[in-house]
Order: structure tokens, then C-alpha cells, then sequence
């Protein structure tokens, strides 16, 4: 498979990269700043996914490389954990630059390139966060900003699926990474306690679940957004 996943220079995105990578898949990752990947079957593009241009460049020299895309994990995504009365204005616009208007942006324009995959369910796969059922306070903007694409995902299924192009959604609990870095611990256990398993989740919980989303194996999954850990 070709697969483009965005944010790859740390994290679930580079910890997906290299599990894609290591199963012989060919792989276009993408973050601000420079690869921290090296092999032979990976390529980086530096790219600011708030600018709708660079985007399209990207996309138009995926298709001057590879031809074709057979799936698409949008994972890049930056957090804000604070009150709302204490999130200014542009950090809101920010986070939705990021976390929403990139993911519709890259979705538009790797559509055309899933269109041309010789794979029979080609996939695109939006990164989405326990924060979101749970409504949890401190997380209003952050969790409104994964609520949209989480709708996206709802939504474009329908409207893709004439180019037989699946949407889904991936929900994850807490994932030690720079993210959560800086998220107290005790506010982190009490969430680890609402889950169904009761541990942090790991990459390798989640490598599985993914790979089955962009793949053929689950061809007739569309619109569904995932949760891992049991979340009720
Ligand atoms: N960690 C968790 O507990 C957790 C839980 C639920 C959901 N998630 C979701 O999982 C996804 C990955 O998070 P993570 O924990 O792996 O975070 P992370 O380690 O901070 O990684 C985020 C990645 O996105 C890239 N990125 C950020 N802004 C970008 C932009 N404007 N343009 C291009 N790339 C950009 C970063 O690279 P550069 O800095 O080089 O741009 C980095 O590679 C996010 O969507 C997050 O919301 C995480």
C-alpha cells in the first residue's frame, strides 16, 4: 500500500509510520519540521498542514512520486487543556486550523489520488479522542475540534462513497507522547479509571486497530469512529 500519514515526526504518527514501514508499505509522512524517520520507503514532506496550499503541493508531488494514495491517516493534531474563559481567541482558531480545517483540506485534495488506488477500498482514516464523548472539562476546544471530525468522518463516508472511498475515525484514550507531556498525572489516572482497561494506552494497542481500518479486511466499514480502552 501507499499511505499518507500526517504528523509523523513524533508520536502515534511516527510509531504508525514505522509499523506501516516495517510491513513492507510504502509510506509519505509529513510535520512542520524535519523527518525523524530514515528507510528507504519513507518520504517527508515538510509542510505546515494549516496552509491549504502546501497541501496541495504535497499532494501534487505524492502524485508526480507514487501515482496513487490506498490510504490516508490524518493524525497530526495539537491540544489546548485549559479553561474555556482562559483560551483566547486565536489559540481556539488555532487548534481548529489544525485539528479540523487541515484534515478537510487534506481530505479534498488526497481524494483525488485514493480515487486513482487500484486497491478495491481505498481509506482514510481521521484520528479522533476519548475527549469527545466524555466532554471533559478543560478540554472545550480540543474535544469541539475532534466533535468535527468526527462528524466529517460521518458525513464524508456518504459523500466518498460513490468513489468507493471509506471514512472512519480512530477514538483514543490517554497515550504517553509530547501531547500529554504535560497533563498532570493524577488528572491522567482519573480518566485511566474511567476506561474499561484501566491502563495507559500504548502504540501497540492501537497499530493493530489501524491497520484493519485502512485495509481491505474491513471493506465494508464506513463513517465509524473506533474507541479503544472501553470507552462507555
Ligand atoms: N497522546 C494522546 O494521549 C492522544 C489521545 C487522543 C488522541 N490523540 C490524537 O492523536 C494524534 C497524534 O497525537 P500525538 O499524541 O502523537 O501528538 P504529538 O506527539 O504532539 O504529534 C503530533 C504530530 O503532528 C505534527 N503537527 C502538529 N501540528 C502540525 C501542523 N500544523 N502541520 C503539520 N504537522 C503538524 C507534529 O510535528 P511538527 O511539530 O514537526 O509539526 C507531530 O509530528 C492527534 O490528533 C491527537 O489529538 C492523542
Amino acid at each position: 500500500m501507499n499511505i499518507l500519514i500526517t504528523g509523523t515526526r513524533t508520536g502515534i504518527g511516527k510509531a504508525l509510520a514505522q509499523h506501516f514501514l516495517a510491513r513492507g508499505h510504502s509510506v509519505v509522512g509529513c510535520s512542520r519540521r524535519p523527518a525523524t524517520i530514515d528507510h528507504p520507503q519513507y518520504t517527508h514532506h515538510e509542510v505546515d498542514l494549516t496552509d491549504a496550499k502546501a497541501i496541495k503541493s504535497m499532494c501534487r508531488a505524492i502524485r508526480a512520486t507514487h501515482g496513487s494514495l490506498d490510504a490516508v491517516i490524518n493524525n497530526a493534531g495539537v491540544a489546548t487543556m485549559n479553561h474555556f474563559m482562559m483560551t483566547p481567541d486565536d489559540t481556539a482558531r488555532r487548534i481548529f486550523d489544525v485539528n479540523f480545517f487541515a484534515v478537510l483540506n487534506c481530505c479534498r485534495e488526497t481524494a483525488k489520488l485514493l480515487q486513482k488506488s487500484k486497491s478495491s477500498s481505498p481509506a482514510i482514516l481521521n484520528v479522533s479522542t476519548i475527549a469527545v464523548p466524555w466532554a471533559l472539562e478543560g478540554q472545550l476546544v480540543y474535544s469541539a475540534s475532534k466533535a468535527a471530525v468526527e462528524q466529517l468522518t460521518r458525513v464524508m463516508s456518504k459523500e466518498l462513497a460513490d468513489f468507493n472511498i471509506r471514512v472512519n475515525g480512530i477514538g483514543l484514550p490517554p497515550v504517553h507522547t509530547v501531547l500529554t507531556r504535560t497533563v498532570p498525572t493524577e488528572k491522567i489516572d482519573a480518566l485511566l479509571k474511567r476506561q474499561t482497561f484501566t491502563r495507559m494506552c500504548t502504540v501497540d494497542d492501537i497499530v493493530g486497530p489501524v491497520e484493519f481500518l485502512v485495509s481491505q479486511e474491513s471493506g465494508f466499514v464506513t463513517g465509524e469512529t473506533l474507541f479503544l480502552g472501553g470507552v462507555h
